[in-house]
């Protein structure tokens, strides 16, 4: 009974085995990197010292977490770097080579020193020296059995891109404000410092605006239900409007507070024109369509008609341009919202605005007459315009998405390229500083493998995808582009587990993109990173998507009209094992060496990676079925 309880009060995990000496892998790859022989071991009574200031301290504080937690060892902070082991130096003499965010990490047998400009540069030092340290480090509970070491190691390190960035849609699925604190911990750790936060659209308005108090009290609430988004039965005139939520300005504040300590900015996103139904259903009067006043928050009911050459809104989610009364709402908008966050940049969206409703207003259409616009794209420039001047009124810089540049927009806005690269290379070429986020390489919405084993989305961006993503495009004004960015919409993602799905491991990619030299990206080496990445995140109880290790199915039809499935992996190394007898192939099964002709009455094809003798993918179970339909697709 002692043995039980003392276990039971034990709250330590053990690892069964000396913690291995790991290869180095570190994300984002530094700039100049190399080892030295021995290690730095860290003693039980460790001294981090660091220099008087606030911020510098911050990082300072978060290694001595780190380390206490997961050592048990006794870790104080001093300002005194001559009996510290780990010293955080700022530069009295700045580094030009380092930069804002740049630094140096220098680990000998004797002491661990971190050098840098700036503060930023000495917490993102610190990152790399948490990365260099064993796994369990990132673990919320004691690890026993650790040999906690350091490899001897010179490091200079600086960004490629001062932008690195991930959107976050809270707007689809509300996320607590712990959860978007977590997740910004989860970027800061891989030198990301750009968090978007679309805060609004269709299916919620989720910051208070005190001086428009329907915006939450309406506007942040919809009806729960689970399913394919988009595709929703409509929701009863009955049915709670009780799923949802928003940030009150305190939230706010905290989170921002908790970012910057982070060096992480905060670009918040009011979305408007288009996917504004949660505004027009707190205050109908900003519409120019008959019958706003009955429309509700968008729970994910069909609202758009994507199918034709120019989509349809099927109700009208826009603010009206030809409404005086969208123009002061907004000037109290952007009011709140630029005290609440310090960044210098405002998102005003921009993007999928429908027009069809405006094209039926006699209000756009007097409007047009007045101001001489022909087109409703130039509609859609003239509201743009006039929210610039509202934004730039409050002291701060507009950024859209590159929607925005069709109805002419002065080249003081900033551009988010997202529709393929061709917005920003356009934009660029007429002046505008862009951030660079196209659908093709960065859209982390996007499934991660084969169709069959992910929530369904329209479409798919494998991990090895993102990570050939070069942002400086083809014709762009390299001066201009400011950086990268992720965006993480989250219609089908219902919960935070998931959110950390998406995110990881193609915000690795990201992460690497944004901040190491062009020339140092290798995807086989950066695979093998992910896997030691994955391992991190396991001691972490972070979630991430395996689906790296899922078989690509490829698949035609041969002269005797029989289905030929091609099967491959996206990182080397792996065998895949298969089966078509509706039994879960091992390795003890066939191993796939050539292209494979599917048998008559099959009903099943299920495959699984392995290396060596350990299986490392999930069962990819994919339907004979499914096979024939994609061959009639093509
Ligand atoms: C977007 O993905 N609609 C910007």
């Amino acid at each position: 009974m002692k043995k039980i309880l003392s276990l039971a009060f034990c709250c330590c995990i053990t690892a069964s085995t000396f913690s291995q000496q790991q290869s180095i892998s570190i994300i984002p790859e530094p700039v100049q990197m190399s080892q030295k022989n021995g290690r730095f071991q860290l003693p039980k009574n460790i001294n981090i010292s660091s220099s008087g200031n606030k911020e510098v301290q911050f990082a300072a504080i978060q290694l001595q977490k780190k380390i206490s937690t997961s050592t048990g060892y006794s870790v104080k902070l001093s300002a005194n770097a001559a009996s510290a082991n780990i010293q955080l130096v700022l530069n009295t003499n700045a580094n030009n080579t380092l930069g804002k965010e740049g630094y140096q990490l220098s680990v000998t047998p004797k002491n661990i020193i971190i050098k840098a400009n700036e503060p930023a540069g000495l917490f993102y030092g610190v990152q790399t020296l948490l990365q260099l340290l064993p796994k369990e480090i990132v673990s919320k509970q004691l690890v026993k059995n650790i040999a906690w070491s350091v490899p001897c190691i010179e490091i200079t390190d600086y960004p490629r891109f001062g932008w690195r960035g991930i959107m976050l849609d809270v707007s689809r699925h509300f996320f607590t404000k712990d959860e978007v604190k977590n997740f910004i911990d989860e970027m800061a750790a891989y030198k990301l410092n750009l968090f978007h936060w679309h805060l609004v659209d269709d299916e919620g308005w989720r910051v208070e605006i005190k001086s428009l108090p329907k915006l939450t009290s309406v506007g942040a609430w919809n009806a729960k239900r689970v399913g394919h988004f988009g595709d929703f039965t409509p929701i009863g005139a009955d049915e709670p409007r009780n799923y949802g939520g928003f940030y009150t300005q305190e939230d706010i504040k905290e989170v921002v507070a908790y970012a910057a300590a982070r060096f992480v900015n905060v670009l918040p996103e009011i979305d408007i024109p288009g996917h504004s139904l949660a505004a027009v259903a707190s205050y109908p009067e900003l519409s120019c369509t008959p019958g706003a006043e009955n429309y509700k928050v968008r729970s994910g009911e069909e609202i758009m008609d994507w199918s034709g050459p120019h989509f349809v809104a099927l109700i009208d989610n826009t603010l009206c341009p030809a409404n005086e009364k969208v123009y002061p709402f907004l000037d109290k908008v952007f009011t709140e919202i630029a005290q609440l966050f310090p960044f210098e940049y405002i998102h005003v969206g921009g993007d999928e605005c429908a027009k069809n409703f405006w094209e039926k207003s006699d209000a756009v259409k007097a409007l047009m007459q007045k101001e001489g616009l022909t087109t409703m794209d130039q509609v859609q420039g003239y509201f743009e315009n006039r929210v610039e001047k509202i934004v730039n009124s409050k002291g701060k810089k507009m950024m859209g998405w590159d929607e925005i540049l069709e109805g002419g927009v002065s080249p003081t806005a900033a551009i988010m390229s997202w529709r393929g690269t061709k917005g920003g290379v356009e934009a660029s070429n007429k002046g505008h500083e862009v951030v660079m986020s196209p659908t093709t390489f960065v859209y982390l919405d996007y499934m991660q493998s084969d169709a069959i084993m992910e929530p369904k989305v329209y479409a798919s961006l494998r991990v090895n995808k993102t990570y050939s993503y070069e942002p400086v495009s083809e014709g762009i004004n390299e001066k201009l582009v400011k950086g990268v960015q992720g965006n993480l919409w989250t219609e089908q993602v219902y919960n935070y587990r998931q959110v950390q799905y998406m995110t990881w491991p193609r915000s690795f990619a990201v992460s690497e993109i944004a901040w190491s030299p062009a020339a140092k990206k290798n995807w086989k080496s950066f695979s093998g990173k992910i896997e030691d990445h994955f391992k991190r995140f396991d001691v972490a109880e972070i979630k991430y998507a395996p689906s790296m290790y899922d078989a690509d199915f490829m698949v035609k039809k041969n002269d005797k009209g029989e289905l030929v499935v091609s099967l491959a992996t996206e990182i080397e190394g792996l065998d895949i094992y298969y089966s078509f007898d509706n039994s879960y192939p091992d390795h003890f099964y066939p191993k796939y060496t050539a292209p494979l002709t599917v048998p008559v009455d099959a009903s099943m094809l299920r495959v699984i990676t392995y290396r060596g003798k350990q299986p490392v993918g999930r069962m990819n179970n994919m339907p004979v079925e499914e096979l024939k339909k994609r061959v009639l697709k093509k």
